[in-house]
């Protein structure tokens, strides 16, 4: 449940799983179910070559395109990656930095995620900083330490005061993909520390317009639940953004 002055975010992710051909059909299917719903901003994240099309198709909607990945570097001899200055030339609005598939599968670090976040606000992109906790972490009672060390890290230098946007997706790694979620208590937990990390960061009240959404199996079941919770802004959607019925029942639940 978003406090007054936090307009709920709902991102769906589509990682790896389609190809033009089927981003621009859901994104068809989409668009007129969604098309009432303005108590929310809601984004589709496609595969880097998918990004043209569906910006295409979104042009004159309200739904936003994100990115899932970015470099650091405007251009330069960085074989097989995607610059941020590429991804604003597209329309690109938000971009997903961070994600926990890509500091497990390609070793992406503090540092290099840190950098990301910067390199997208030099172009006016809004960087989606994604924290969590592994499922040893949280076995071992490290959760709130680790989540707290990523987001220090990873905004790093970022000036919110100057009014710079960010989001923070807090998805614990278990979570992701299992169709586990945390119980309301854990979430909250874990909400309630970064909103008050955000706070002592960025002082002066511009903490809070950072949004701070949830993602790990958000379902239309789960959905429900966490985002009724105190602290949770929106969601970040894997698997059930895939389905445009079930994508838009979870932003409908964000907006109420
Ligand atoms: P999931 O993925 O909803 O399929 O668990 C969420 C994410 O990885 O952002």
């Amino acid at each position: 449940m978003t406090s007054p002055g936090r307009k709920p975010l709902v991102v769906g992710n589509w990682k790896m799983n389609l190809s033009e051909r089927w981003a621009v059909a859901l994104v068809d299917d989409l668009l007129p179910r969604v098309a009432s719903l303005t108590a929310v901003e809601i984004a589709v994240a496609p595969a880097f070559p998918c990004l043209r099309a569906v910006a295409d198709r979104l042009a004159g909607s309200r739904v936003r395109l994100a990115a899932q990945n970015v470099h650091w570097e405007d251009k330069g001899a960085f074989t097989g990656e995607v610059s941020p200055r590429m991804l604003a030339e597209m329309g690109v609005h938000f971009v997903i930095i961070g994600h926990s598939e890509r500091r497990v599968h390609f070793g992406e670090t503090d540092e290099r995620i840190e950098r990301k976040v910067g390199a997208a606000r030099r172009h006016g992109l809004v960087p989606i900083l994604c924290v969590g906790e592994q499922d040893k972490e949280r076995d071992e009672g490290r959760t709130l330490a680790v989540v707290e060390r990523q987001l220090r890290l990873g905004l790093g230098r970022l000036q919110v005061a100057d009014g710079a946007e960010v989001v923070i997706a807090y998805e614990p790694v278990w979570a992701i993909g299992t169709g586990r979620t945390p119980t309301p208590e854990q979430a909250q937990e874990v909400h309630r520390t970064i909103r008050e990390q955000l706070g002592s960061m960025f002082p002066g009240g511009a903490a809070s317009r950072i949004r701070v959404v949830y993602g790990g199996s958000a379902t239309a079941e789960s959905a429900p639940v966490l985002l009724g919770l105190p602290e949770v802004d929106g969601a970040l959607v894997g698997g059930a953004s895939l389905e445009a019925g079930i994508f838009a029942a979870i932003a409908e639940m964000a907006g109420r």
